[in-house]
């Protein structure tokens, strides 16, 4: 059984849209690790692709604030959240035996991506007098 990731305030950026954002993104995270742990193939690899299509909306979000921002970590997020949508097609294609170390790694990824380069962008972002138009689209 894996453990639950909740959200917390560690994670906070201090941008409640994408704060909203990042917990959704742990919920459905935790989505694909119960269909996981009850051992429902075709439900962990819908569970999967859902948070595919999320992680893909997020992502094209936070490069759209960091764009309006001219943040100069923009290439290097726009690198980092291609290779995630790679990882979770590979998730979504792996089989059972591999699949729950992939998942780990999506998880883990997540979590250090937030706490590494996304909190190190929200500082530019919180420092730069840009302000983003609410809502996204
Ligand atoms: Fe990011
Ligand atoms: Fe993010």
């Amino acid at each position: 059984m894996s453990e639950r990731y909740v959200w917390k305030e560690a994670f906070a950026l201090g941008i409640p849209e994408l704060d909203a954002e990042h917990h959704a993104f742990l919920d459905l995270l935790n989505s694909v690790a119960e269909a996981a742990d009850r051992a429902e193939s075709e439900k962990m690899r819908l569970a999967v692709s859902d948070l595919r299509t999320y992680a893909q909306i997020h992502f094209a979000h936070e490069e759209q604030f960091l764009k309006v921002a001219a943040c100069p970590e923009l290439p290097r997020q726009q690198v980092e959240h291609a290779l995630y949508v790679e990882r979770l097609n590979e998730l979504e294609q792996m089989p059972d035996a591999g699949f729950h170390a992939a998942l780990e790694f999506a998880r883990s990824w997540l979590v250090d991506h937030i706490l590494g380069s996304d909190k190190q962008c929200a500082a530019w972002l919180h420092a730069s007098d840009v302000q983003v138009p609410y809502p996204l689209t």
